[in-house]
């Protein structure tokens, strides 16, 4: 067999001035993360939440941590209330915290505190458009954004969305960091090739850790 070199390869990716790619950062989080999301989930399933337009979002949603972003016909915002259970979002685990921090830490951003961990789960076919992500209250503190499961393409644009993103791959364990002069970088994912992954199945699973209010 012809091993994957990129398959959760180790190897720090600039990508933009305050935005890197840490490949394969999560992996050793891997174990205690995986069983974290579970019991999240448990407390908090994943849902297809209605943008403002009414559009059912294909990627579906759940959230931890004090806040949790939610969007419904009257808009997106933080909510430290799971409209669906009416109660709070599970606690923010504490491996969820320490991948978040020490990933923030390696890209430069010391001291980043989320309260908020918004966690997506993609199927074969679901994409998410190019979006930035500005329902913080501020924009301080980085977005750290890490993959589980199924490989996806990250698309990295600019300030603008008309700007051309780059693709950047993202393997299981892979995290991408982006504040500072990248914070408002428009950012999407490519339709999700089909496939299996023996911790998702036939899923990719995104967590993205903000300070949001
Ligand atoms: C997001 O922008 O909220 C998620 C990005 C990703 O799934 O990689
Ligand atoms: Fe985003």
């Amino acid at each position: 067999m012809i091993p994957d070199l990129f398959e959760g390869e180790r190897r720090d990716v600039p990508l933009a001035p305050g935005a890197i790619l840490l490949g394969g950062f999560a992996l050793p989080f891997e174990g205690p993360l995986v069983a974290a999301l579970g019991r999240v989930v448990e407390r908090a399933p994943f849902r297809h939440m209605v943008t403002p337009g009414g559009h059912r979002m294909s990627v579906a949603m759940t959230n931890c941590g004090a806040a949790g972003w939610v969007t419904d016909r009257t808009g997106y915002r933080y909510d430290g209330h799971d409209p669906e259970s009416g109660r709070r979002w599970p606690p923010m685990p504490d491996v969820f915290a320490d991948l978040a921090v020490q990933a923030a830490a390696r890209a430069g951003f010391d001291g980043f505190a989320p309260d908020a961990c918004l966690v997506n789960r993609y199927e074969p076919g679901t994409r998410l458009s190019l979006h930035q992500d500005k329902n913080e209250r501020d924009f301080e503190a980085p977005i750290v954004s890490v993959s589980l499961g199924l490989p996806a393409v990250f698309l990295f644009g600019g300030s603008h969305r008309a700007d051309t993103p780059r693709r950047v791959p993202l393997a299981h364990g892979d995290v991408v960091v982006w504040g500072g002069p990248a914070r408002l970088r428009y950012h999407g994912v490519m339709p999700l090739e089909p496939g299996h992954h023996p911790l998702t199945g036939g899923h990719r699973i995104n967590l993205t850790f903000r300070k949001a209010t």
